[in-house]
């Protein structure tokens, strides 16, 4: 009986004990969120920037914020206990984060008025100044594609910067072939042996040619329009830089008769009428034989004149085989124009320097 009564003391005891414990905590979480409420109560104003409200929001709600500390702490209470408090926390919480998202709504609808206010475009007003217009170059290369396009070619393009092995070696050009001189461009010379791994600005855009082969198995045609360059002395007729548009067709049995009857063909597409060509023997290492191609044109002075237009030819055998091409099964022809030139004639351009300077002047005529 004793020990029964030392036993019931003692769990009284007990009893009171971990009543009050959870009577303090549960008082103490009552207690925080009265104090956090006040607290946040004086800090939450609709004047806190957008930080500033982050911050606010993250301190209260956030993952680590003082509400959630007090959501993490309701394990500890009993069930009953928890059936009080736990509402208590939650709504708080829920009633901040509507409180927050409201503000916040308003910011974003605010700022979008205001932007709205300022930002607008009358899209009936008419322009004003002069409007933008396609340059020339670029209006005659889109004919050009458009023309070519027509007959199944493919578009391609390949880096400025490119490979001495794509831009010379490839193309029949070996580094000691005098061909290099008249093509003298400007240098990335990293002293490598391997002519892969020096760079040159393209000097035409015959490379693109290697890139094509190398890429894509015959049949191929192929236009190739692009900036080359070259170490000239600019005056009327020449630049640094320039466009040029290279075709190539690669297939079994093309002959010659197709290299002429395409580039005439194109020659009067872009002139729109019948044109007088001839073409004329010339070298080119990576084409054999090898032709120029001039038209018949009358000068400022009525003077009638030839003017070389393009570079053609059969491609060169061993240019095939560079790109695994066998030259027993597959021929092929490649040309290459100048475009800057034929935009030049086709517009009566006298000098170079008015298509690339910034003369709005004489641009804003196209
Ligand atoms: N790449 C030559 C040049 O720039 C032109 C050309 C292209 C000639 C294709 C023949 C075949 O002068």
């Amino acid at each position: 009986m004793v020990i029964d009564e030392t036993i019931t003391l003692r769990s009284i005891i007990a009893l009171f004990w971990s009543i009050n414990q959870i009577k303090n905590m549960e008082n103490n979480i009552v207690k925080q969120l009265q104090e956090i409420t006040k607290n946040a109560e004086a800090v939450f104003k609709n004047e806190m920037n957008d930080a500033e409200l982050k911050e606010f929001e993250a301190q209260l709600i956030g993952k680590k914020g003082s509400i959630s500390a007090l959501l993490k702490q309701l394990k500890d209470l009993t069930p009953e206990e928890k059936k009080v408090v736990a509402p208590m926390v939650q709504q708080s919480r829920a009633a901040w984060a509507e409180r927050i998202n409201a503000l916040k709504k308003a910011r974003e609808t605010e700022q979008m008025n205001r932007a709205l206010a300022v930002e607008w475009v009358d899209v009936t007003k008419k322009p004003s100044g002069r409007r933008g217009s396609v340059h020339p170059i670029s209006a005659l290369q889109r004919e050009i594609e458009e023309l070519f396009v027509g007959m199944g070619f493919m578009i391609a393009d390949g880096p400025h910067i490119e490979s001495e092995w794509h831009n010379f070696d490839a193309l029949n050009i070996p580094p000691t072939h005098p061909a290099r001189d008249m093509q003298d461009t400007f240098w990335v010379k990293t002293g490598a042996e391997d002519t892969k791994e020096n760079f040159v600005l393209r000097t035409h855009t015959s490379s693109v040619q290697i890139r094509a082969m190398m890429e894509h198995e015959p049949p191929l045609r192929v236009l190739a329009p692009g900036r080359v360059f070259r170490n000239e002395a600019v005056d009327a007729t020449h630049d640094s830089a320039f466009y040029q548009i290279e075709g190539l067709v690669v297939d079994k049995g093309i002959t010659m008769s197709h290299m002429k009857g395409m580039m005439e063909l194109m020659l009067s597409k872009i002139f729109q009428q019948e044109i007088t060509a001839r073409m004329r023997p010339a070298f080119f290492p990576f084409v054999e034989p090898g032709v120029e191609m001039d038209i018949l044109y009358t000068d400022r002075n009525g003077k009638e004149k030839w003017m070389e237009v393009v570079g053609a030819g059969m491609v060169h055998p061993n240019v095939l085989k560079n790109c695994g091409v066998d030259p027993k099964e597959h021929t092929g022809f490649a040309f290459g124009f100048g475009l800057t030139r034929l935009c030049m004639l086709k517009y009566g351009i006298a000098d170079i320097r008015y298509l690339f300077s910034m003369n709005s002047e004489a641009l804003g005529q196209f």
